[in-house]
């Protein structure tokens, strides 16, 4: 039980940062967040237009937003959670630039999302192939969590 854990997320809004920071605490892990080149508007956000930013992203398989930061220690971590918004039922593109800019191998990742009310669905096997010698351990959406739900989430992993 000494393996060490980082919670890593990307939020637009706020959302996934603040369940982001309840998992550190509760887990008592390092957090990291992945933050875009370009900060998402709210006029990017706009998932009624099929112009905007986000529809243009999650429309194309080969975008892949730019990250301003760099995790220099990843190869200290044995345990990855990563966090992002539920964006059209997956991950938005900004997670597959991440999972392709470091190496996982034999890194353990755990997904965790915030939504509207949609599940992971078909999240893991979307992102699966940027990093294909990580150990891909499911994942939970986890909205309105509490600390106590956090807590019964990692007693149920296996980690
Ligand atoms: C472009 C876009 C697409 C979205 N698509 C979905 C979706 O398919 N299902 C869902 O339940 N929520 C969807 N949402 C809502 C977000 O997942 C939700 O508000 C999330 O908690 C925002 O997290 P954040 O504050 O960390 O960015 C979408 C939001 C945006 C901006």
């Amino acid at each position: 039980m000494n393996k060490k854990i980082l919670i890593t997320y990307f939020s637009a809004t706020g959302t996934t940062k603040k369940a982001a920071s309840m998992l550190a605490k509760v887990a008592d892990a390092d957090l990291f967040e992945i933050e875009p080149e370009e900060p998402y508007t709210k006029a990017d956000l706009d998932w009624m237009n099929k112009k905007s930013r986000s529809t243009l992203e999650m429309s194309n398989s080969s975008s892949r937003p730019k990250i301003k930061n760099h995790l220099d220690n990843l190869k200290e971590y044995d345990i990855i959670f990563l966090g992002f918004p539920i964006w059209w039922y997956t991950a938005p593109t900004i997670i597959k630039t991440f999972l392709e800019s470091y190496d996982f191998t034999n890194k353990k990742i755990i997904l965790f999302a915030t939504s509207g009310g949609s599940n992971l669905g078909k999240t893991e096997n979307d992102l699966r192939p940027c990093a294909p010698n990580a150990i891909w351990e499911g994942g939970k959406v986890i909205n309105g969590a509490n600390e106590n739900m956090i807590k019964s989430w990692l007693e149920s992993l296996n980690i």
